[in-house]
């Protein structure tokens, strides 16, 4: 084999007159009378190879027969181009052939990895996920998938400089309690029972820490059968951390320590000081609990304004014990009747009735939608909004959770059209003082807001017997640009908290015990004040690539219904498997 001495997105005009041998897949191909043209590619570009009869008709015969994705091998001499092809970095030079080698004839590919034909859509994601590897070819692919190796590697050292431990914990597990419903791997060896693949390695990295591991991290898969959407996968990765000894402020810190060394590094960009916002405060103010915060787009509270309006949404909402709340979105007065109609019916999905809106015009007055329902308040609206022409101001009516819901889709939603997220920018906060508990209506019982084993602020410990609801966990959430990148949480390290939290959400003795029992256990033989965070990392290479699809920034993803393409998995195993397995299937339901 001609074994090649550079890649091909290497050479410049300095290697001009040199004898090179590259290989690479065959990019392009043209031939123009006598000569032939290849382009061939690798990883790191393409590089013009010249094919001329006088250099050997053996060779140029070969050279002929290239088509599209075979595997070359070419050795020969660089030399200036005449045109230069300003477009790639090899642009200046090609090279002469004197000996070809042909090292597979790729069949008539299904897909070319063309940015082109993707841009333009022609190519589904069903076939580059089904031809992944040549679809894994394109360049932009190659950078998703190298960024996502250096960004793992900024953060093995980072957190390796920060005297933190790499240990893997087991993927045939015992059900973990993040919420989700979760993959079962039955036991031939013990028949009848079933392993749980980790939907986080929350309880061992817990018990890593009375194990005396004081830092721990792991960039681990973790495991969840839940609907899939744009930024969810079944199995996925965290970057995920335990310490001990330490309070929510040291946590803060050694994370902050990892994003900055992923953004300068990769990036060259220094992240300035972060801020931390409650829960309250960001479900009020942008209606999420993760909003992006690159745009305002505020949501103010206006019962007291519009209590002076004669308008029954309003006055019925607040005679119900409702609130008013409006938001004022730049540049959307121009929205046709028809547009503000659809938003109308658009935002009952989240449980609101219908949308008023109104458009500020010239001389801070309104217009259209109900602007005579508000137009008495018109000055006291608009500078509490702070609006100005051109805004379109939207209203809820309603319970205060709902108004905060409904603003805040709406928020995201027309932010996104408008375009009002500046691209470049980074938006990073963390999102402190979540609630302990929510209560849910459909089952009438409290849930965790995050996990079992969060700790409540030790001030208010005594009101677990009385008023639940009040308590704020030590619990955090970091967001950037509208998108949760990283939860955690101060753990629960004294039993007797951990069996009270388990009495309010309805997890009985036995159950606890069968199901976290030796976490329990653990927790009386010596366990020091502890807490974590993990970090979704496919999120996160999503956010530094540029790209909403996590199926990007994943060699081998799974589609929406959980299924690899590629491997055709899952796939029905033969009856000897089941059986070894002592497992009988229902028959197909009619
Ligand atoms: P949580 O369940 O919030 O916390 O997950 C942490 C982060 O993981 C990412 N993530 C996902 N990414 C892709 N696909 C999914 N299906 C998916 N689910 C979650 C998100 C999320 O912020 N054990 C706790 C952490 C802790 O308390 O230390 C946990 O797993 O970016």
């Amino acid at each position: 084999m001609l074994k090649r001495t550079h890649k091909c997105g290497e050479l410049r005009a300095e290697h001009v007159g040199k004898t090179v041998t590259l290989n690479g897949w065959v990019d392009s191909y043209r031939h123009h009378g006598r000569l032939i043209f290849i382009d061939v590619r690798d990883h790191t570009g393409v590089t013009q190879l010249v094919f001329d009869p006088d250099q050997g008709r053996e060779m140029h015969e070969l050279a002929a027969t290239y088509r599209r994705e075979d595997v070359i091998a070419a050795q020969g001499k660089v030399v200036k181009r005449q045109s230069v092809n300003e477009k790639i970095p090899t642009g200046e030079i090609e090279i002469v052939a004197s000996k070809t080698e042909r090292l597979n004839k790729c069949a008539k590919p299904p897909i070319l990895p063309d940015e082109a034909r993707d841009d333009t859509g022609t190519v589904s994601e069903d076939m580059r996920l089904r031809y992944r590897y040549i679809d894994l070819r394109r360049p932009r692919m190659q950078q998703i998938i190298r960024t996502r190796h250096k960004v793992t590697q900024i953060i093995r050292n980072t957190m390796t400089a920060m005297g933190f431990c790499e240990i893997e914990t087991p993927v045939l597990c015992k059900s973990t309690p993040e919420g989700a419903r979760d993959f079962l791997v039955p036991c031939r060896l013990m028949p009848r029972t079933f392993y749980a693949l980790p939907q986080s390695p929350q309880i061992l990295k817990q018990i890593l820490m009375m194990a005396g591991f004081d830092r721990y991290f792991q960039i681990v898969k973790c495991f969840r059968d839940e609907n899939l959407r744009f930024d969810r996968q079944p199995e996925f990765t965290q970057l995920d951390v335990e310490m001990a000894f330490v309070e929510q402020d040291d946590i803060f810190a050694a994370f902050e320590q990892v994003i900055r060394a992923v953004w300068k590094e990769l990036l060259n960009v220094e992240v300035g000081a972060i801020p931390r916002l409650t829960y309250e405060e960001v479900t009020n103010t942008y209606g999420s609990d993760k909003p992006d915060l690159r745009y305002g787009v505020k949501l103010y509270d206006i019962t007291a304004i519009a209590r002076k309006c004669d308008f029954r949404v309003f006055t019925s909402a607040i005679e119900g014990g409702g609130v008013v709340k409006a938001i004022a979105v730049p540049g959307a007065a121009t929205f046709s009747r028809k547009q503000t109609d659809a938003l109308g019916e658009w935002v009952k999905q989240f449980g609101a009735g219908g949308l008023p809106t109104t458009k500020v015009i010239a001389g801070g007055k309104l217009e259209g939608g109900i602007a005579k329902f508000v137009e008495a308040v018109a000055p006291e609206l608009i500078a509490t909004l702070g609006a100005g022409e051109g805004d379109l101001i939207c209203f809820a009516a309603d319970k205060l959770d709902v108004a905060n819901r409904v603003l805040g889709e709406l928020r995201r939603k027309l932010a996104g059209e408008l375009k009002l997220a500046r691209e470049g920018q980074w938006a990073m906060f963390w999102v402190v003082d979540f609630p302990l508990f929510l209560w849910n209506e459909e089952d009438k019982r409290w849930d965790s807001a995050h996990h079992p084993f969060c700790a409540p602020r030790p001030e208010q410990l005594h009101l677990l017997d009385t008023d639940p609801h009040q308590i704020t966990a030590q619990t955090y959430d970091f967001v950037i640009n509208g998108h949760e990148m990283v939860s955690g949480s101060i753990r629960i390290h004294q039993p007797e908290v951990q069996q009270k939290i388990f009495q309010l959400l309805n997890i009985s003795d036995e159950d606890a015990k069968d199901r976290f029992g030796f976490l329990i256990e653990a927790m009386s033989y010596g366990c020091p004040p502890l807490g974590g965070f993990a970090l979704g990392l496919d999120r996160l290479i999503m956010l530094l690539c540029g790209t909403d699809n996590i199926r990007d920034v994943i060699a081998f993803p799974k589609t929406q219904t959980g299924a690899d393409l590629m491997m055709q998995a899952p796939s029905a195993v033969d009856s000897k498997q089941l059986d070894e397995l002592n497992i009988m299937l229902k028959p197909e339901a009619k």
